[in-house]
């Protein structure tokens, strides 16, 4: 975890927007690209990704990460790369 502080404070991105609506840093364990994309990307706007995760639905399914992807691609994330970190990133958490 203090990895992880450390990466977010290096990009400058504040631990409470990143993990504001998580309430647990802790679920956050490794540093993924698309955890630290996330952060610095959607976290401002959207707090911890389990308010994101609710809206997807099940990121399991092919078709909504499909889904998901051509709503990013309008959506703040033009870069297809981070929209895949993204994707698979909160598709983890999704599994969990
Ligand atoms: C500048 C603020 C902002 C940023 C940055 C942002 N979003 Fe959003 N997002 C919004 C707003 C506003 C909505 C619409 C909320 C509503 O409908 O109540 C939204 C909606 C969504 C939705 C729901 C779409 C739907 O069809 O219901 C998802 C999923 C989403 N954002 C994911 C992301 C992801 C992932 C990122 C990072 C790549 C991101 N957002 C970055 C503001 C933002």
């Amino acid at each position: 975890m203090v990895a992880d502080i450390k990466t977010l404070s290096t990009l400058g991105i504040t631990l409470s927007a990143a993990f504001a609506s998580t309430g647990s840093a802790a679920q956050v364990s490794t540093s993924q690209p698309g955890e630290v994309a996330y952060a610095s990307t959607c976290a401002s706007c959207h707090g911890g990704p389990s308010a994101v995760i609710s809206r997807t639905g099940s990121l399991n399914d092919p078709a909504t990460q499909a889904q998901l992807d051509r709503f990013l691609a309008r959506h703040y994330t033009r870069n297809a790369e981070q929209r895949r970190a993204i994707i698979d990133y909160l598709a983890t958490l999704n599994r969990r």
